[in-house]
């Protein structure tokens, strides 16, 4: 079971999860980056890691790789790290991923604490138990379901990200919105992410990650009920993937942001879902991430990309989880090309391109 903190005093938590767990060694993992920006910042404010060795890997989601992965597993060896030490991975979900990875894997597994420094890693990667690297080209090919022990949130460390970075988080935690209910997804809305108000983004961020774990809870291996968080990644992950085709990569969050829009047309389409709730989440989105720009030329490679999307078991159709109405998810949907295609003609309608 993972224990959950959410709380800013990350330094004064990790002390004291430390002191509880007494481990022999503890190491620290993290990205460039978050070295320089989080873990520096931190060893002045905890005793438990102020000495703790770093092992620093390069930042991105390329090195989230084989390579990396090899590197941290020889630097733990080298440094002497046992099963009875504790890795602390401080960083985005790329840092949680691989660290994570790289835990549960070294001598059979060390216990690990997370402490996501992005919004998406706060809000969906750290927390879950999912772990692994890319590998052979292919996106999370390579991992393990390794919950960390515990992972504390807090809000702190997002000064110093982009705001497009906390944008795309967001877009994770609108679609737990979406899933779990009105009041939630009208909370995130009237939330302005420009006013950098930390303490009511943590508040926000509790709500938002309580939706994704008890979802987790459920289904941890993912064969039903974790389905739902796929909301919106059908699309988005062809979106991703057609704009990295194009050279012109998008932020995940951002993708999902537009894919979660298709999807609930989709769902109004088949499924009644409410028109006055899907025009509310276009023009938020509009708003907030733009357009991503797509021509009935791009429908052919879009279709492709959806039935080959990993979670997809059948080619001949797509997969999709949609909503009857914003809290009521109903997984193992199905759509055919001409109905993707309408959904993506009345999208370009809403989206004015
Ligand atoms: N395990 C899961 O369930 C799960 C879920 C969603 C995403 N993911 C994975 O998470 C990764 C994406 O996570 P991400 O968006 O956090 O990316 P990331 O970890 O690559 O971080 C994005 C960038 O922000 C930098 N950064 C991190 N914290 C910062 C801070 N506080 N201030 C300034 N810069 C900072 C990083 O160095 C990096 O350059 C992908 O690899 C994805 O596959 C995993
Ligand atoms: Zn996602």
């Amino acid at each position: 079971m993972q224990e959950l903190i959410f709380d800013n005093n990350v330094a004064s938590c990790l002390d004291r999860c430390i002191g509880v767990m007494a481990p022999q060694g503890v190491f620290v993992i993290a990205d460039t980056n978050t070295n320089d920006l989080v873990v520096n910042r931190m060893r002045a404010e905890s005793q438990r890691i102020a000495q703790a060795p770093a092992i620093v890997i390069n930042s991105g989601d390329v090195n989230k790789n084989l390579e990396s992965l090899s590197y941290v597993w020889e630097q733990l060896g080298a440094l002497g790290a046992s099963r009875h030490s504790l890795v602390v991975n401080v960083g985005g979900g790329m840092v949680t991923d691989l660290g994570g990875f790289a835990a549960a894997t070294f001598k059979r597994g060390v216990p690990f604490i997370n402490i996501p420094t992005t919004l998406l890693g706060a809000v969906d990667a750290a927390v879950g138990g999912k772990t692994g690297i890319n590998f052979n080209g292919l996106k999370n090919e390579i991992g393990a379901f390794a919950p960390a022990c515990a992972v504390i949130i807090s809000t702190t460390f997002f000064p110093t990200l982009p705001e497009a970075e906390l944008l795309s988080g967001y877009a994770e935690m609108l679609k737990h919105g979406l899933l779990a209910g009105r009041k939630e997804c009208d909370e995130l809305m009237r939330y302005n992410i420009a006013d950098n108000d930390q303490s009511h983004l943590l508040k926000l961020l509790e709500e938002s990650v309580r939706i994704k774990v008890d979802i987790v809870e459920k289904d941890p291996h993912e064969r039903g009920l974790r389905k739902a968080l796929n909301l919106g990644h059908t699309v988005g992950h062809a979106f991703e993937a057609l704009a990295l085709s194009r050279e012109q990569p998008v932020l995940h969050g951002y993708a999902v942001a537009w894919g979660l829009v298709i999807e609930l047309i989709l769902s109004h389409l088949q499924l009644g879902f409410s028109s006055a709730e899907l025009q509310r989440l276009a023009s938020y989105v509009l708003q907030n991430y733009g357009a991503f720009h797509i021509t009935c030329h791009d429908y052919p490679e879009l279709l492709r990309l959806m039935r080959h999307d990993k979670k997809n078991l059948n080619p001949d159709t797509v997969n999709f989880t949609l909503l009857r109405k914003v809290g009521d998810p109903v997984l193992n949907s199905t759509a055919t090309d001409d109905d993707i295609k309408t959904a993506l003609d009345l999208y370009r309608d809403l989206f004015h391109i």
